[in-house]
């Protein structure tokens, strides 16, 4: 930025000066020299690196006096230059949507030698309202933020009369329009309707985004719905700013539909040449604020990112003493390789409020470069995630993240007047990622990178997570949004997915075991056989240990280890008598000693499990019999050991096919056992953990449960169809 500051002050373009003030490089002037850029114009930067001078707090209260006299004094070497235009805007908040050609065109047309910008509020000073006259349409009252005119004009009225720095722009001009005389002398008009200036403030449902269709490449425009123009430049005035980031993220080119996102590649830097000791130093901070599902692989993604450990500094919040095992074996596994380590345990009982708010003090203090906050629901599935954000180089940037098949994601697209969700028009697409690329929201969480400038730029006082009563994610956006730092969230590629705690019941032995309604991926992951998706390839012929009997793989040993640990947690075995309560009938013929499903609470999600991985296997094997969903209502855990009841008698089972999913390993934790088919004379013995057998229940599968000599075994049993 400060090569460009030095080099243009010759180059502008020979009939218009334009200038702007910024004293400082925020997001919004970044995002105002580009839109200058993208149509050629190069504006005259006063006040640069300066302390501003306009008064405390602009954007409420008066202010702004500065702005003049700095464009006063930048006039003076051109005040005999009769024919030449200046065009003023604001620095912060400002985007051009033209050229200086046909703003300079437009400006002609109007035959005004002075032209301001207009908007709906009196403001500063409301009583002055009825001394304005009443324009034929649009927007009554002067706005000071974009004006053009002559320059002996303008300099007319900037010496109107002195102005203190604190005083205000508005009211200084508002004064010299409502001023008739002035008025007329220096043919001083406001544009009511939009022609070249779009305020805003009080105008946010007259503008929306149009493209011309019958362009090839077409770009997104902005129109006013209600005075039917397409302004040229456009003002996020007071409050209205959050619009302007919402439209921002289309215009100037910023993102076109053939194009996708052009405004990506602006900043971006390259880390991938560089060597381990020169990347930029990360603080990353882990929060657990709540029991979350399937923590062990989100921490376990957090250690696979691609970035050297060297480079960070590991800080962990753990609010939820359930998750302390978890966090216990990350940190004995990993912790060493980090940089350094710091953990909040939950049994040293600070809020998450004051935990954040502490790790953003620990990042400067270990003089991080970025600080890269991540949640217990985040999972970054794609391990690039921390080294793509890095090189996005915003001061604040999220990956996108979203539950899948959901509409829940970690930004908000557009917020109420209270600060609250409002769905944005593209809310949807980039959930979705119809369109990608990186997008300025006004809400973002769980999981965003900051660059640590910001951090030093403004102490805990002003950047904080603590606002009222509001959640600490919601604070820490809304100071950032006072502070007019952009929030982006990127989609440009996929960088993992959020799981829904919301249904995590941690009183359960094993509860992620009961997630596969609300994390149906995370689920499978964990739980389905990783060769599961080969029982289904063509070209390999079904195992077939015995006649009609097939095998497949279908759980993980994690499965098993977890319902096994479900069951004996429960321990309530039945007594392998034929009087059994848990039966309509009341009585069984074959018992085994097992537990039911529904009494562990896990029978719909069983019977998830055989509709969504067991039926496509029957339907593959045995072709022709579809039943969806399968009908199951003898779904249990058995226990073969010596001494309780190691064998079961021969016997059918009451259902169109049986599944038996061996729950352990022969030879390592029990031997003897398997399955013997009587009139095939051929037994299963060789099991294998989270291998299913899969064989019809009746008549032609007489079969019996072969004597365990010593140990315990498990299976996991279905009558499918009865
Ligand atoms: C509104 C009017 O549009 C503006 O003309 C008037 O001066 C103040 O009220 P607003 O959008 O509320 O402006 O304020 P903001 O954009 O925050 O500040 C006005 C401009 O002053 C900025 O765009 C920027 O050009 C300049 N500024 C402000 C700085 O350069 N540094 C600062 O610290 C603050």
């Amino acid at each position: 930025l400060l090569s460009y500051l030095t080099s243009i002050s010759s180059k502008q373009i020979d009939d218009i000066l334009v200038y702007t003030v910024a004293t400082s490089e925020t997001d919004g002037f970044k995002r105002y020299l580009e839109s200058a850029a993208e149509y050629n114009i190069q504006p005259t930067v006063l006040g640069w690196g300066q302390e501003w001078k306009g008064g405390e707090d602009i954007r409420h209260r008066a202010g702004g006096g500065w702005k003049v006299n700095l464009l006063k004094e930048a006039l003076q070497p051109y005040k005999d230059d009769k024919d030449r235009l200046v065009l003023f805007t604001d620095g912060y908040d400002v985007m051009f949507l033209s050229n200086l050609r046909t703003i300079t065109d437009e400006f002609k047309k109007t035959e005004a030698r002075v032209l301001f910008g207009a908007e709906s509020a009196c403001w500063p000073d409301e009583t002055l309202t009825s001394l304005y006259p009443v324009p034929k349409q649009g927007k009554r009252f002067l706005n000071s933020g974009l004006y053009i005119g002559y320059i002996p004009e303008i300099l007319e009225l900037l010496n109107r009369k002195p102005l203190v720095d604190t005083d205000d722009d508005q009211l200084f001009f508002t004064q010299a329009y409502l001023d008739e005389k002035m008025r007329s002398q220096l043919k001083f008009k406001l544009d009511h309707t939009s022609q070249i200036f779009q305020n805003l403030n009080g105008a946010i449902n007259e503008v929306e985004l149009f493209t011309e269709n019958e362009k090839e490449n077409p770009e997104l425009h902005l129109q006013n719905a209600v005075t039917h123009t397409r302004p040229l430049i456009v003002h996020g005035n007071g409050p209205s700013k959050l619009k302007l980031n919402a439209l921002g993220n289309y215009l100037a080119r910023a993102w076109m539909p053939n194009q996708g996102c052009r405004h990506c590649k602006r900043g971006h830097i390259d880390l991938q040449k560089k060597t381990a000791s020169e990347m930029p130093l990360v603080y990353l901070a882990l929060f657990i604020e709540q029991a979350s599902p399937f923590l062990e692989e989100q921490l376990q993604k957090v250690y696979d990112l691609e970035y050297p450990k060297k480079r960070i500094h590991l800080f962990i919040h753990n609010g939820v003493k359930y998750h302390t095992p978890h966090v216990a074996d990350f940190v004995e596994k990993y912790g060493k390789a980090y940089l350094s380590l710091k953990q909040i345990t939950a049994e040293d009982g600070i809020s998450e409020w004051s935990a954040r708010d502490l790790s953003l003090d620990q990042c400067l203090l270990k003089e991080c470069e970025l600080y890269f906050s991540v949640d217990s629901v985040s999972h970054l599935d794609n391990p690039h995630t921390l080294r793509l954000l890095a090189e996005q180089n915003r001061t604040v940037v999220a990956p996108l993240l979203v539950r899948p098949g959901k509409a829940w994601s970690n930004f908000w697209g557009a917020l109420t007047t209270d600060g609250f969700y409002a769905r944005s028009h593209d809310y949807m697409d980039i959930v979705h990622s119809d369109k990608r690329g990186l997008w300025n929201v006004p809400f973002l969480s769980n999981c965003y990178l900051i660059n640590a400038t910001l951090l030093r730029q403004y102490d805990r006082a002003k950047l904080n997570h603590v606002r009222g009563n509001l959640d600490a994610d919601m604070a820490f956006c809304a100071n950032l949004r006072d502070l007019d730092v952009f929030l982006f969230v990127s989609n440009r590629v996929d960088f993992g997915h959020l799981v829904n705690p919301e249904s995590y019941d941690i009183t359960r032995s094993t509860p992620d075991m009961y997630q596969i309604f609300d994390n149906e991926r995370d689920w499978e992951e964990r739980y389905i056989h990783s060769d599961y998706p080969e029982n289904f390839n063509p070209d390999k012929k079904p195992l077939q240990p015995c006649p009609d009997v097939y095998w497949s793989p279908i759980v993980t040993k994690r499965f098993c280890k977890d319902l096994i640990q479900m069951m004996e947690n429960f321990g309530k075995w039945s007594d392998g008598k034929n009087q059994d309560d848990r039966l309509t009938g009341g009585y069984e013929a074959v018992p085994t000693r097992d537990i039911h499903m529904n009494q562990v609470g896990w029978e719909p999600h069983w019977l998830l499990f055989l509709q969504r991985y067991v039926r496509p296997i029957q339907e593959h094997i045995f072709t022709g019999y579809f039943h969806d969903p399968p009908r199951s209502l003898m779904n249990f855990v058995v226990r073969y050991k010596p001494g309780e009841q190691p064998s079961l008698r021969p016997h059918h089972d009451s259902s169109t096919y049986t599944i038996n999913i061996a729950l352990n390993e022969v030879g390592q934790d029990y031997e003897g056992g398997g399955c013997r088919f009587i009139r095939y004379n051929c037994s299963v013995t060789d099991t294998k953990e989270g291998w299913m057998l899969m064989h019809p229940g009746r008549l032609t599968h007489y079969h019996e449960g072969l004597l365990v000599t010593k140990g315990v075994r498990y299976i996991m049993i279905a009558f499918v169809d009865p």
